[in-house]
């Protein structure tokens, strides 16, 4: 006899809530229009317009000093189970009681940062999120704005009276109902999370590594679920029917993040917004491209572990992490293993991950000399767009001037991310001149042979592989400006 599943708990606003979850890959959004919450809009359903924006409030920190942490998420990829102990707050909720406008809206209506509407509901929110960053500071620059709303599309008002909706909104003092009763609402999410999880078919949030596994050896065939940015794609777009899903998003000793002076070691389920303030730290260019990979929304939820563990050739964290010599720990039934993460990709969509096991760590070195590191990615616009081509570099130079320890991986060029061997043994010992990082760009044709598809032809991609060797070489020699100054160099 199948069992009945239980129901999980959550704030919705600021309401206790119980959802049985019949299907566990129902979406937030779904969940939400079903029950006449119809505030919160679907356009593409993929995470890419954020119409659907919701912004869920979580507890971080220790136990000692929990936080709240507001996060606009996109609802039209995100399950409905992930809910459980989080608070949802959807445009809905915004408004006093009384019915006076949240300073968010009222500053997009006076602004007249509306026309049609459709996308109103998905800005109002992501502004709501960006006015609870404790991070943002007090008048917020046009960057810091645009990064927060890169991934919210309006097609008819055009930003210029939304980014002065935001200006409005976010300068000075930001207090409102939600700050106000943030102890309330700790309290209340603490007291649901207190209790036990819930049992759902086909659903599994374990909160520890030993719990997950437990679960994963008792379940191999189950499938993992990160920020489900690319597995809610596979519901929403393929209609795939999934198996069992263990979600690593509750698994707190997979989401931390630690500089231990040696290594970045950076838990699998971490999200790249968790991960950002340690990257900017140690490797500020590859935080600069993690700030171009999809858009905050997506950000908030997808993680390092999901990119490398779904191993797709145009994925953005691998070439920068490969050029940096970083390690993937894999956990099998509590048997831990420790491998290169050039040395995880076999094939297409192929990795070294036998059943039942998963990614429980990356490991970034922080090498103890100066190293030169660069890290490109070329894509049709600046954000929330997948790579044509993305290139990580790093290497050191000799007192002599002569280039050691070269790495370069690339992706988009290959069936997997990969590292340019033949390229690497072209610069490798001589002197990092323009005749070096020509052996090195003729070298790459020996790596390579990409292909054409809808984001490049073969020839543009081969060419740009080869540009950015070249401004790789520029850029570290000072005769062009950019960010690859930066060393990245053992300090602290
Ligand atoms: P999930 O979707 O949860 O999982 C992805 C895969 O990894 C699944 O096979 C899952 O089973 C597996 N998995 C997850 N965690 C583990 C683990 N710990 N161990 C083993 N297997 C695991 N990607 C880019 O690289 N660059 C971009 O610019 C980019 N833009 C995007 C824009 C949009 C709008 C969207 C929707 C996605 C975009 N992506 C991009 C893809 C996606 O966001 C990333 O690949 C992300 O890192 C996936 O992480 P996740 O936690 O969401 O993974
Ligand atoms: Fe477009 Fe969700 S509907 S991001
Ligand atoms: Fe119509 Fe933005 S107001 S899409």
């Amino acid at each position: 006899m199948q069992r009945m599943s239980d129901r999980i708990h959550f704030l919705l606003g600021e309401t206790a809530t119980t959802a049985a979850v019949e299907d566990p890959t129902t979406t937030v959004l779904q969940w939400l229009r079903a029950r006449g919450r119809t505030g919160t809009k679907e356009g593409c359903a993929e995470g890419d317009c954020g119409a659907c924006t919701v912004v869920l409030g979580e507890l971080d920190g220790s136990a000692d000093a929990p936080r709240l942490r507001y996060r606009a998420v996109n609802s039209c990829i995100q399950f409905l189970p992930t809910l459980h102990g989080r608070q949802l707050l959807t445009v809905e909720d915004l408004a006093e009681p009384g019915g006076d406008l949240h300073p968010t809206q009222d500053a997009m209506v006076a602004e007249h940062g509306s026309q049609c509407g459709f996308c109103t509901p998905g800005f109002v929110m992501a502004l709501f999120a960006l006015y609870h960053d404790p991070d943002l500071p007090e008048s917020p620059d046009r960057a810091a704005i645009d990064d927060g709303l890169a991934g919210n599309l309006c097609r008819c008002t055009g930003y210029r009276p939304i980014v002065a909706a935001a200006r409005r909104a976010l300068g000075g003092e930001r207090a409102d109902r939600f700050s106000r009763g943030r102890e309330r609402t700790m309290e209340a999410l603490q007291a649901i999370r207190a209790g036990r999880m819930p049992e759902i078919d086909g659903f599994h949030a374990p909160r520890s590594v030993t719990e997950l596994v437990r679960l994963y050896a008792e379940r191999p065939k189950a499938l993992l679920l990160g920020g489900g940015t690319d597995v809610g794609l596979w519901v929403t777009k393929d209609h795939r029917r999934l198996p069992a899903l263990i979600h690593v998003g509750d698994v707190a000793d997979m989401r931390d993040v630690v500089d231990t002076g040696d290594t970045l070691d950076i838990g699998a389920a971490a999200t790249y917004t968790e991960i950002l303030p340690a990257l900017d730290r140690r490797f500020p260019d590859f935080a600069a491209m993690v700030r171009r990979l999809g858009a905050m929304q997506v950000r908030n939820a997808g993680t390092m572990g999901g990119n490398v563990a779904n191993g797709s050739p145009i994925g953005d964290s691998m070439p920068p992490l490969i050029a940096l010599g970083a390690r993937v720990v894999l956990n099998r039934a509590g048997q831990r293993r420790e491998m290169a993460l050039e040395d995880f990709y076999l094939g297409y969509k192929r990795t070294a991950l036998e059943e039942g096991e998963f990614v429980e760590r990356l490991r970034i070195p922080i090498w103890a000399e100066d190293r030169r590191f660069g890290v490109y990615k070329v894509s049709k616009r600046r954000d929330q767009d997948i790579s044509a081509v993305c290139a990580g570099f790093a290497f050191s130079l000799t007192e002599d001037g002569r280039v050691t320890a070269f790495r370069a991986a690339y992706g988009g060029m290959a069936a997997t991310p990969k590292r340019a061997r033949a390229a690497e043994a072209a610069v490798e010992g001589r002197p990092w001149t323009l005749e070096t990082v020509a052996a090195g760009m003729a070298a790459l044709a020996r790596d390579f042979e990409p292909m054409t598809d809808m984001r490049a032809s073969a020839e543009y991609r081969a060419s740009t592989a080869r540009n950015l060797m070249m401004k790789l070489y520029l850029e570290t020699t000072g005769q062009i400006g950019g960010p690859k100054e930066t060393r990245v160099a053992r300090h602290g």
